[in-house]
């Protein structure tokens, strides 16, 4: 008999949990803004797989229809933009200190980018959904990247769409050209952020 899955009932805590966990990422940018405080999220975005994307993961990675929920980690996504790279790990520290939820991994492209050029930091969670048949856990996968990387990624991530996963050559070539003019540009923003905050000190001591 073939396997089947209600995907509606499948995928309501994930719904519940990427919902949650907006709000809550959110909350802490508000938290800033009313103390006055700079922020180091800028904005947060978060989505649930579509099924047909899950179904082609699964399939694409020799996945069971019964391993789905355990071996596809990024059925919740969160997203966590930021304007400097140093934000990044101060949310890491941030996301490390909270109690509701446990990270179970930890990748960190910033050090080791990918081939593609593509650079983010990215969390694994174990998230607890309360739901009406009792606890629920589900997994659900933070990125956490500048702008100017968010720029990039989504840039690359179209054309990987488009062409189906394989990016001609050429066009490979321009993106890594891209990625290291993104990379160029956090390194600036990051010298001129520093001058800044010093600015801002003599005044303070004025
Ligand atoms: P998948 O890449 O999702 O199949 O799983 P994985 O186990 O290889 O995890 P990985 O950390 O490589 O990628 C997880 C997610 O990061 C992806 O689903 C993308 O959203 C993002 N990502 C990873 N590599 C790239 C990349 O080269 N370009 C873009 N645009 N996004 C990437
Ligand atoms: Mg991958």
């Amino acid at each position: 008999m073939k396997e089947r899955i209600d995907w509606t009932t499948f995928l309501v805590p994930y719904h519940q949990a990427v919902d949650e966990l907006k709000v809550k990422l959110r909350g802490m940018r508000k938290q800033y803004e009313i103390e006055k405080q700079y922020s180091p999220i800028e904005l947060v975005t978060g989505r649930v797989k579509p099924v047909a994307s899950i179904l082609s993961k699964a399939e694409r990675k020799n996945i069971g229809l019964h391993e789905i929920k355990e071996k596809i980690q990024d059925i919740g996504g969160i997203r966590i933009v930021c304007q400097f790279v140093d934000d990044i790990y101060t949310i890491v520290d941030l996301l490390r200190a909270r109690h509701d939820f446990e990270i179970i991994e930890e990748k960190d492209y910033l050090k080791e980018k990918k081939s593609s050029g593509y650079r983010s930091y990215h969390l694994i969670i174990r998230y607890p959904v309360a739901t009406i048949h009792g606890e629920q856990f589900v997994t659900v996968e933070i990125q956490i990247r500048t702008l100017a990387m968010n720029f990039w990624a989504i840039n690359e991530h179209s054309l990987n769409y488009k062409y189906s996963g394989e990016i001609p050559k050429d066009i490979q070539m321009r993106l890594k050209k891209a990625a290291e003019a993104a990379f160029q540009l956090d390194e600036e923003m990051a010298k001129i952020r520093e001058e800044v905050q010093e600015a801002q000190w003599i005044f303070h001591k004025k």
